[in-house]
């Protein structure tokens, strides 16, 4: 909610049609002063002054890349009131001028494209840019060169895709599931890997010895734990001094209409909270914190979580 002041502050921001296009277009794609001049066919000064007014108000960044300033606009980054007003706006706009100016900034970023080579254009914003077969995937597998693990126990596995993964990196895996059938479907996937265990069971209530495991994963899980520190505290107890917990999670959220499909019993949780419940646990943590956020609406976040027992 807003006080009248500000609301009336960003309807006057958003009450301006060359700050209208001129959002709408580092929205789309970063642009510097003298590109959006170009598109727009307005006065320098102009842009310039519009662009830094949106600035000001937070609805931009700007990054320099030699001589040039590069300004670009995230729905992600803007403040919540100004989001969700530009949003609405963005949404019912039909107007010629911003459909030429799409259509003339398409046609300068293909020449800028052109112009430079590829690692050049998307310097410093790679990661958002395609390129032949540099998938996040690819990347992931990569990396997974890089372990060397123990015993792993992966809780609440699910068919076993993860452990698949780390096999071959690892002593031994075991995968826990409550559920029977995706068990059996995790040991069609891995039976014949002669270092991969199955189990039913709960995460609540483990059925191991204390001190099993130098690494336990709970990924995609935490938000079926009717009793999230009671899954935590076995997770802890399982695992060896000088072993880690690793967490991936729902950050809180309030789309419970979505999670319900997929039987979540919790809407997931505070990035304090989360590493309050690992200290309760007993173990210290290294890392806990929203690592990324999903593209689609309503973009759920995801905390990633290290902790360590000593
Ligand atoms: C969303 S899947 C995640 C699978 C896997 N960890 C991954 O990230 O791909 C959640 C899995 O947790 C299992 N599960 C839910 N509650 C559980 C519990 N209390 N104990 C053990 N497994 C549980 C479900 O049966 C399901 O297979």
């Amino acid at each position: 909610m807003l006080a009248l002041d500000s609301t009336i502050g960003w309807l006057q921001l958003f009450g301006e049609p060359t700050r209208v296009r001129l959002l709408n277009l580092v929205a789309q794609e970063e642009l510097t002063v003298a590109e959006l001049t170009a598109i727009t066919e307005l006065a320098q000064p102009r842009v310039s002054t519009h662009l830094g007014k949106l600035r000001e108000a937070g609805l931009l960044r700007d990054r320099k890349v030699g001589a040039s300033t590069y300004y670009a606009a995230s729905e992600e980054t803007m403040p919540p009131a100004a989001r969700a007003l530009w949003k609405l706006l963005r949404s019912q706009i039909q107007d010629d001028v911003i459909d030429s100016d799409k259509k003339r900034m398409q046609q300068l970023v293909r020449a800028r494209e052109k112009a430079a080579s590829w690692p050049d254009a998307v310097a410093g914003q790679m990661e958002r840019y395609y390129s032949p077969g540099r998938t996040w995937e690819a990347t992931a597998r990569g990396l997974i060169g890089l372990l060397r693990l123990g015993d792993v126990l992966d809780a609440g596995s699910g068919d076993g895709a993860i452990a698949q993964l780390l096999a071959p990196r690892a002593k031994s895996v075991t995968c826990l599931d409550r559920s029977e059938r995706v068990m059996a479907a995790a040991r069609q996937r891995l039976g014949r890997e002669r270092n991969v265990r199955f189990t039913v069971g709960d995460l609540h209530d483990l059925a191991f010895r204390d001190g099993q495991f130098d690494q336990v994963l709970l990924f995609n899980v935490l938000t079926y734990a009717v009793t999230p520190p009671r899954a935590l505290a076995e997770a802890t107890r399982v695992l060896r001094a000088g072993g880690d917990l690793l967490v991936v999670t729902l950050e809180q959220h309030q789309h419970e209409d979505l999670t319900a499909a997929y039987q979540h019993v919790n809407n997931g949780f505070s990035v304090p909270a989360l590493k309050k419940m690992l200290q309760k646990a007993g173990l210290a943590v290294e890392s806990c914190v929203v690592s990324s956020r999903e593209k689609r609406e309503p973009h759920f976040q995801v905390i990633t979580a290290v902790a360590h027992k000593s």
